[in-house]
């Protein structure tokens, strides 16, 4: 069955904790938290003190998306801050292999995002080493952009990938995620769904977050 991540970042953050209490009462699977630093993605999110005091509310494991440069530099301060999955951004670093296996380490699961004009060959050879692939269906630094439809043909790429190879690695997509598009996602393969926008800004976050973890379950035959 398919996981469910509503992202942070569009939540109201003038009412963080209530935000967060909402989500450990919804169906949502993990919370998904975008740390962005004003030189790898155009904007800047919030950082490990802010991670903290979401680890103390949050009830569900944290899904946490480096959207950085330099990421070795900080990934045991976010493993300390309370990250279960670590996600570096492939762009962003010069030994893959390398912040992969300092994230294992440290004992949570490592995750490997890629932009949309990254293709899915380049992660041939770490797949073996990850627990997850993020695909961005957008180009990082905000929510509430339009999902890129080209992103359909990457995860099924991947997913076959996956298959041959016989692996566990789970498929997340991340951006302009809602109702409107998920089942089509799902059907390409597509383990995990980052939601922002559709979540937070609909009018009943929690209903939301179970019908996009109701979608598909009599239409698709995974
Ligand atoms: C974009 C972030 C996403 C973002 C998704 O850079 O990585 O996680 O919060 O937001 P929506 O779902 O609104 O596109
Ligand atoms: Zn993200």
């Amino acid at each position: 069955m398919h996981q469910i991540a509503p992202s942070l970042l569009a939540a109201d953050f003038s009412r963080l904790g209530e935000d967060i209490r909402m989500i450990n009462g919804s169906d949502a699977d993990m919370l998904h938290v975008d740390i962005m630093d004003g030189v790898f993605v155009p904007n800047i999110s919030f950082g490990q003190n802010i991670v903290k005091t979401i680890k103390q509310v949050a009830e569900k494991p944290l899904d946490v998306h480096l959207m950085i440069v330099n990421p070795d530099q900080y990934l045991a301060s976010f493993v300390e801050a309370g990250a279960d999955i670590l996600s570096v951004h492939l762009e962003a670093c010069n030994h893959l292999h390398r912040s992969i296996q300092m994230i294992k380490s440290m004992g949570v699961k490592a995750g490997v995002a890629i932009n949309p004009h990254t293709s899915v060959s380049l992660l041939e050879d770490v797949l073996e080493d990850i627990d997850q692939v993020i695909i961005m269906s957008v180009n990082p630094g905000f929510g509430g952009q339009k999902f890129i439809y080209q992103t359909l043909i990457k995860i099924q790429q991947l997913k076959d990938r996956i298959t041959v190879r016989n692996l566990d690695v789970k498929i997340e997509i991340d951006g302009g995620v809602g109702l409107q598009n998920a089942e089509k996602i799902l059907q390409a393969g597509a383990d995990i769904l980052v939601a922002g926008s559709s979540v937070f800004k609909s009018e009943d976050p929690v209903k939301t977050v179970s019908q996009l973890k109701q979608i598909g379950i009599n239409t698709l035959s995974l």
